[in-house]
């Protein structure tokens, strides 16, 4: 019995991480949605409101958890027992941007990176473009599971009052 990490920002959760998720489960006996902090991004959505829209979007998935994860993604493989890893991948620009990070995890505990080929069908769809689509007022609801637009919506109407 494996336990497998599923590691990201999910900020906010898409079509594409439940892919990857289902695909995950298909392949490892548990999978555990780990949503992390990325030093090198400010979040759009809190933690918390990304935990618990991953966790909806799961919540038919047997077998797949969603937890937060507060510090390195290795040590919190160690503290669930998990013995891999998993990554999706959209295509080479994924990998280039992966790589170092499974070389470095592996490096540091020896736990393995397992990368995953998403549907063909989402390899468009990003966090990041569902942030810009939404902060300039495109319809995101083809992207992202259901809670998620409303979310967002309120996440970029808050950003809005900042600005005036
Ligand atoms: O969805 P993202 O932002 O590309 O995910 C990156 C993430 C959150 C998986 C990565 O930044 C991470 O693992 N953060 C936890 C802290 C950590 O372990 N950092 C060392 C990575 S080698």
């Amino acid at each position: 019995m494996t336990t497998a990490v599923f590691p990201g920002s999910f900020d906010p959760v898409t079509w594409g991480h439940v892919d990857i998720a289902t695909r995950a489960r298909a392949m490892f006996s548990r999978v555990i949605v780990a949503v992390a902090h990325n030093t090198a991004k400010t979040p759009m959505l809190d933690v918390g409101a990304r935990v618990e829209l991953a966790r909806r979007a799961v919540s038919p998935l047997e077998g797949v958890d969603v937890m937060p994860v507060d510090g390195l993604l290795v040590d919190f493989c160690r503290e669930v027992g998990a013995g891999v890893i998993v990554k999706g991948l959209r295509g080479g620009t994924d990998y280039d941007y992966e790589r170092p990070m499974a070389l470095m995890n592996r490096s540091m505990t020896g736990i393995e990176t397992v990368f995953i080929t998403g549907d063909n069908a989402l390899s468009h769809v990003a966090s990041s473009f569902v942030r810009d689509i939404a902060r300039h007022g495109g319809s995101i609801s083809r992207y992202v599971p259901d809670g998620v637009v409303d979310a967002v919506s309120a996440a970029v109407a808050a950003e809005e009052r900042e600005r005036v």
